[in-house]
């Protein structure tokens, strides 16, 4: 049996999926971020309504089927979605607008596999609730920064506006009128065109790369407000010591956002360089039928960084405990009892001599090897050797646990 294509175990990185799930947990905590599960699996609705039907995700990416009750139902390709119909569900939209999530887990996009793009991947993500100053926006990008910082990650903070519902209308009917005098799209933008044409900024494709240089750009169209707020966010960005570029051409490929989006770019990746992705997107919980919430938040693409994160350098940690005779082991069973669940323990049930179990001790990394011999079984003992300290000492196994640091 093989893994499906474009799918992957985390087996080889899965101290690394650890500890960053560990830091970005924390982080997001010391930010007021509360934990939040939502299903896997929603009502394909949720998706078409939020991400949006001119979305690649939409159009072409969903694990979509019905199930046995007649229901569409999709295999969620993105968390912030299933976050806000939570939000609505619990009310919160109607009474204590501000809250703020954090998540992880496995989203799913039927794309082309390749370098750092699955069909399943995990995200660790952010979602902020109720807050309309820009200034939640810095917060929300001083927590992603935060995490690269302590995962030992440098990556490139780029950052754009994509204006709001004053300034974005009149601002697609300019670029649709640019695009018309552009005689070479390709068919994807002559579609998206129609449909979204802000994300002809986003096409890869070389011709339409080179048409779009001299289009109109939407920083250069905002309103008054969104010029304001920007402004701000680069101003605060730069009191927190956050360096970032303005790239004017930076679209999302889900089609909720207005005002701030952003992107953590990785020269150390190949063409699926994109870290994290985030902005805000005020008007999500309107579009789903609640009340109007701003709102902002970002996702973490778990895989593509785990190659960049390195573990902090191993400690000796946790207790090894070793018989020389096979008559020894309910002994030293006995002192393992009293330290099970409460430190790292490995118990090693094959009889062995001393500088073999030290040897096994030093090769699990960890820090105490616990013993018992004739001797130590004689007087109720077990030799504890602290292989940090380099000290040894027999312990009477009622008082082992005060031994161990
Ligand atoms: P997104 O940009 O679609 O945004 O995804 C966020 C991150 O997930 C990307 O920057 C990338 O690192 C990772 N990612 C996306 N697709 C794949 C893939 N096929 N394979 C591996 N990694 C991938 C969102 O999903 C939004 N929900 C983010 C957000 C939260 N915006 C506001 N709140």
């Amino acid at each position: 049996m093989k893994i499906l294509r474009g799918m992957k175990d985390i087996l080889e990185q899965s101290d690394e999926f650890l500890h960053l799930i560990k830091t970005a947990s924390k982080l997001a905590q010391n930010f007021g971020h509360k934990f939040i599960q939502t299903p896997i699996l929603e009502e394909t609705s949720l998706y078409l309504r939020s991400v949006g039907d001119s979305s690649d995700i939409v159009n072409k990416e969903m694990y979509s089927f019905t199930d046995k009750g007649n229901n569409n139902v999709s295999l969620r390709p993105e968390g912030t979605a299933g976050v806000v119909r939570s939000y609505i569900e619990h009310n919160f939209s109607k009474g204590v607008k501000q809250q703020k999530f954090f998540y992880y887990g496995p989203m799913f996009r039927y794309e082309r596999p390749q370098k750092g793009r699955f069909r399943q991947f995990n995200q660790f993500g952010v979602e902020s609730f109720g807050v309309e100053s820009v200034l939640e926006d810095v917060n929300i990008i001083a927590l992603a920064s935060c995490i690269l910082k302590d995962l030992n990650i440098s990556a490139t903070l780029e950052i754009n506006s994509l204006g709001c519902k004053t300034c974005m209308p009149s601002y697609k009917e300019k670029l649709v009128e640019f695009l018309n005098s552009c005689p070479n799209l390709c068919e994807t933008c002559q579609m998206r065109k129609q449909t979204n044409p802000i994300r002809v900024m986003d096409c890869k494709n070389p011709a339409c790369k080179n048409a779009l240089k001299n289009a109109p750009k939407i920083t250069d169209c905002l309103c008054d407000t969104c010029k304001r707020d920007f402004e701000s966010l680069k101003e605060h960005l730069s009191l927190l010591n956050i360096s970032f570029v303005v790239n004017k051409d930076l679209v999302r490929g889900l089609d909720y956002y207005n005002k701030t989006a952003f992107e953590f770019v990785s020269n150390a990746l190949g063409s699926q360089n994109a870290v994290i992705g985030g902005g805000r997107y005020d008007f999500l919980t309107q579009t789903l039928g609640a009340d109007y919430t701003p709102a902002v938040g970002f996702a973490i693409g778990i895989e593509r960084i785990l190659d960049l994160v390195t573990l902090p350098s191993a400690k000796l940690k946790g207790v090894y405990f070793g018989a020389l005779d096979e008559q020894f082991l309910a002994p030293l069973f006995k002192a393992y009892s009293l330290i099970i669940g409460k430190k790292l323990c490995h118990f090693e049930p094959s009889v062995k001599s001393l500088k073999n179990h030290l040897k096994l001790a030093d090769k699990k990394q960890l820090r105490y090897c616990v013993i018992i011999g004739e001797n130590e079984a004689s007087k109720d003992c077990v030799w504890v050797k602290d292989l940090l300290e380099k000290k040894e000492k027999l312990v009477n196994i009622s008082k082992l646990e005060n031994e161990l640091e």
